[in-house]
């Protein structure tokens, strides 16, 4: 670019291309280069770069009534989108609130749970549990929940801490002693869930009648990079936020929308959240809109006691984010895209495990449906993560990046400073000549990476083994 930039950009030492032009599953910068987008962005474009339909949508609506204030009126693509959406949340009776980001989706959340558990009479219900090795936004009270701490740390001092539990990440088990020998390693089942035991101690250590709820990703995206849980973890999660009267939140920002290969990451497990927020894939990007799904019983509550939801925003239930949102669903809908999510995901991770799943400094490959890691180790037998210094996962994103590719780099998913990863989540409407190409691309990049990694004398094992430190508090150190 020659022009000088009044931008503050989010990676200030990059350089950034103009983005010119999307279609399907590429994007053209100005100088004419093509890119592969492999991971959606941040795992936003569902449906691919370029739908005119979705557009042509947008564009209606907002030569129609673009604005009405959400206090004032209803639309009919409001209606329609809430409507739609209804029938295929897991939730009984599920009314929606409009917002524009995940963060702020989160933010319903979590007010709409206090807000509920005082109308039931419960105001000491004050405490939300989270875990480490989430994301769950960059807002004050998102980021309270948010458990890495190279995002919270700086600011921590500004926003109320609220008490994070283990992930359930069976690669780096957070319950596994330190020293412990392979063979005695723990593993599901006989491990007992102790991750999801852990929310029991929790609530019992704050004090039972004084938690409000429990806020977790359904499948781990942003900080843990594709992590699903083990079998049985979210109905033992289920019953124990029941038996305290703690509502269970599923944060399906990232996973929602047929990511995983269901429409929600949740129905994998067989479970019915209080409630669900939305974002990303709601829109694939088109327009900045999410959601929060609650269940009809619960908003009648907050009615008869208090009248209305103490929450809103200017841009809140926006006519033409509701009018991207339903040509997006139905986009979705026509052309099966979910369960192509589901189908095309399995190929993937068979590439994506063919062709880095050997690699020295390839840990784990993992994912479900079309939302996929790639962590890197200094040394797979101990899984010690690489210096943070050493910037492996973004070297690698920008080495594909300079090839023609886009993966979502992610550092801290070891121990919330150390462990890289990248996430492989592409348009669900990739072909597998395109996936080959994604994964060509990408093992191009990790060799180059690897091979500069080794001849710059960083020796395996120089951050300590693999345990992480998650029950310690030690994800609060800065990244
Ligand atoms: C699970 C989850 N929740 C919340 C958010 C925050 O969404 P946004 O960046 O749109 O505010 C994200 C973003 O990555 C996410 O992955």
């Amino acid at each position: 670019m020659t022009r000088r930039s009044h931008v503050v950009y989010r990676r200030m030492a990059h350089f950034h291309p103009l983005a010119e032009r999307g279609e399907g599953v590429y994007l053209w910068d100005a100088e004419g280069r093509r890119y592969i987008d492999g991971s959606g962005g941040a795992a936003v474009v569902n449906i691919g770069h370029g739908v005119a339909e979705v557009a042509q949508a947008m564009a209606e609506q907002a030569a129609t009534i673009a604005y009405v204030h959400g206090t004032m009126f209803t639309t009919d693509a409001l209606e329609t989108h809430s409507e739609q959406l209804a029938a295929l949340v897991p939730m009984p009776e599920p009314r929606f609130y409009y917002m524009t980001s995940g963060s702020e989706a989160v933010e319903t959340a979590i007010k709409f749970a206090r807000q509920l558990q005082v109308a039931r009479g419960e105001p000491a219900r004050e405490v939300i549990i989270s875990r480490w090795g989430s994301y769950h936004g960059a807002t004050m009270g998102a980021l309270a929940l948010t458990g890495r701490s190279k995002m919270r740390t700086l600011f921590a001092p500004l926003f109320r801490d609220q008490p994070h539990i283990p992930p359930p990440y069976c690669y780096r088990c957070p319950f596994e002693p330190p020293l412990n020998p392979p063979q005695t390693r723990n593993s599901h089942p006989t491990c007992n869930l102790a991750c999801a035991q852990a929310l029991e101690t929790e609530i019992l250590r704050q004090g039972s009648g004084r938690v409000a709820a429990f806020i977790a990703e359904s499948v781990s995206g942003a900080t843990l990079g594709a992590v699903a849980p083990p079998e049985g973890y979210w109905p033992l999660v289920r019953q124990i936020c029941d038996r305290y009267g703690v509502l269970l939140i599923a944060d399906e920002v990232m996973a929602g929308f047929g990511r995983t290969g269901r429409w929600f990451g949740i129905e994998h497990f067989d479970v019915q959240p209080d409630v669900i927020t939305m974002g990303k894939g709601v829109t694939g990007g088109y327009f900045p809109l999410s959601v929060t799904a609650v269940r009809g019983a619960d908003v009648e509550r907050i009615r008869q006691v208090h009248g209305d939801f103490v929450h809103g925003g200017t841009f809140s239930h926006h006519a033409v984010g509701a009018a991207a949102g339903l040509a997006v669903l139905r986009y979705l809908q026509k052309n099966d895209l979910v369960t192509a999510s589901a189908a095309k995901g399995e190929v993937l991770g068979e590439k994506l495990s063919a062709a880095l799943g050997e690699l020295p400094c390839v840990g784990d490959v993992r994912g479900i449906g079309l939302l996929w890691g790639v962590e890197f180790v200094a040394d797979r037998a101990t899984k010690a993560p690489f210096p943070p210094a050493a910037h492996f996962a973004r070297r690698v994103a920008d080495a594909a990046f300079d090839k023609g590719l886009i993966v979502y780099p992610v550092a801290g998913c070891a121990d919330g400073v150390a462990g890289d990863l990248v996430l492989i989540a592409p348009p669900f409407i990739i072909t597998e000549a395109q996936m080959d190409e994604v994964v060509r691309l990408l093992r191009e990049a990790v060799l180059k990476v690897a091979s500069a990694q080794t001849g710059a004398g960083d020796l395996p094992g120089q951050t300590g083994g693999q345990q992480t430190n998650w029950g310690t508090g030690a994800m609060g150190r800065t990244g």
